[in-house]
């Protein structure tokens, strides 16, 4: 199962491991660089079918720390292209981007509010900070929320001009999507707040808006946090209606995530904690999910495709401490998966 290719549009995954995005922190002015195209490299020769870049701002608003990458210009494309053909080129992993904002999360550093000279003012959906020690963000008003639509849909087709083979947007952990969704996070009375078609028309909007740019080679994911743990918020039920109609929105693959909205929320995390809402949502919205969260080794991973929990796994921290997790976990059970043809006296 694990090694069972899997089809998203025009675009074969080899096989189901996925790293997962993780901000690298590590860029200026939003440009990647060698350190980039040597840790996404490394994961493509790894065997990982496949690979999403950490989010990437569509604005520079829309980091969360000024050392986070952009797709907000078109240098920035050009220098991700080079990370894409690299990975094309050497080995038969699909690549991926997560384009975001963070909202009123971002301007920050190590998780704490930078001031607004050495950042930016926080922009967010309603007034509330996500810490009460933090700025009020400036609220968006409506001509400012289409701007925004747009800054996704320009980060779309610079996605495409850079040649992934996935763009994801990145709808979870509290950033400016996730606050549009939560009740909790957003109080507008306009069109874009109240009722749960309002809060989901921001989240819709952007979807449409980049799926336009998209084609059959490129597939949509969206990440989404199933709960944020907090009573009277976003939850899995919210979560399971969303992603029926991003279904029909034509968004290939919901990936599950949780939490990140509210500040010291109580999470229980154990082992595949996050799985149980993949499950939920792949069973009842009838999508494809990815699983992701404490899934560190090969049998876990097989037995939750076997389950049909979820169509993808994730691998975050575990592929940070072991790039070949594919091509080892092939060895284990036997299974054909992308090895470097440099490397072939190690293949067992
Ligand atoms: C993350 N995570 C994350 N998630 C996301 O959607 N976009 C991102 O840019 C990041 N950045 C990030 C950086 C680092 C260093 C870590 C460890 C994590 C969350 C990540 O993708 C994943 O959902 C969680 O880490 C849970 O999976 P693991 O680590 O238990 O496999």
């Amino acid at each position: 199962m694990l090694y069972t290719p899997i089809q998203f549009r025009n675009v074969t995954l080899k096989n189901r491991w996925v790293m997962s995005p993780m901000c690298m922190y590590s860029s200026e002015n939003g440009m990647p660089n060698d350190f980039h195209l040597v840790h996404y490299g490394s994961r493509a020769q790894g065997g990982t079918g496949l690979i999403i870049l950490e989010a990437t701002g569509v604005e520079p608003r829309g980091r969360i720390t000024n050392k986070c990458l952009g797709i907000w210009n078109d240098e920035q494309a050009n220098q991700l292209k080079k990370i894409v053909d690299f990975v094309h080129q050497n080995s038969e992993s699909k690549i991926g981007i997560q384009i975001a904002h963070a909202g009123r999360k971002g301007s920050t550093w190590n998780n704490i509010q930078i001031s607004e000279e050495e950042g930016w003012e926080t922009i967010a959906p309603s007034a509330i900070p996500f810490n009460t020690t933090e700025r009020i963000p400036h609220v968006l008003s409506i001509e400012e929320i289409k701007e925004q639509v747009q800054n996704f849909k320009e980060a779309a087709r610079r996605s495409v001009e850079a040649g992934f083979d996935v763009v994801e947007i990145h709808g979870a952990h509290g950033y400016l999507i996730h606050q549009f969704l939560s009740p909790l996070s957003n109080v507008r009375t306009d069109e874009y707040g109240g009722s749960f078609e309002n809060r989901i028309r921001f989240l819709l909007e952007v979807v449409d808006a980049v799926n336009s740019e998209l084609n059959d080679n490129i597939a949509l994911f969206v990440r989404i946090s199933a709960t944020e743990y907090a009573e009277n918020g976003w939850d899995i039920e919210e979560s399971v209606e969303l992603s029926k109609i991003l279904k029909t929105q034509g968004v290939d693959l919901v990936d599950v995530s949780s939490g990140g909205n509210i500040h010291g929320a109580k999470i229980s995390v154990f082992d595949g904690y996050q799985v149980p809402f993949s499950a939920q949502i792949k069973n009842e919205a009838n999508v494809k999910t990815g699983a992701v969260g404490l899934i560190t080794d090969v049998a876990q991973a097989e037995d939750i495709l076997a389950k049909e929990e979820a169509d993808l796994i994730f691998v975050a921290r575990e592929i940070l401490r072991n790039p070949y997790i594919a091509v080892q976990g092939s060895f284990k059970l036997k299974e054909e998966c992308f090895f470097p043809h440099q490397y072939t006296r190690a293949k067992k």
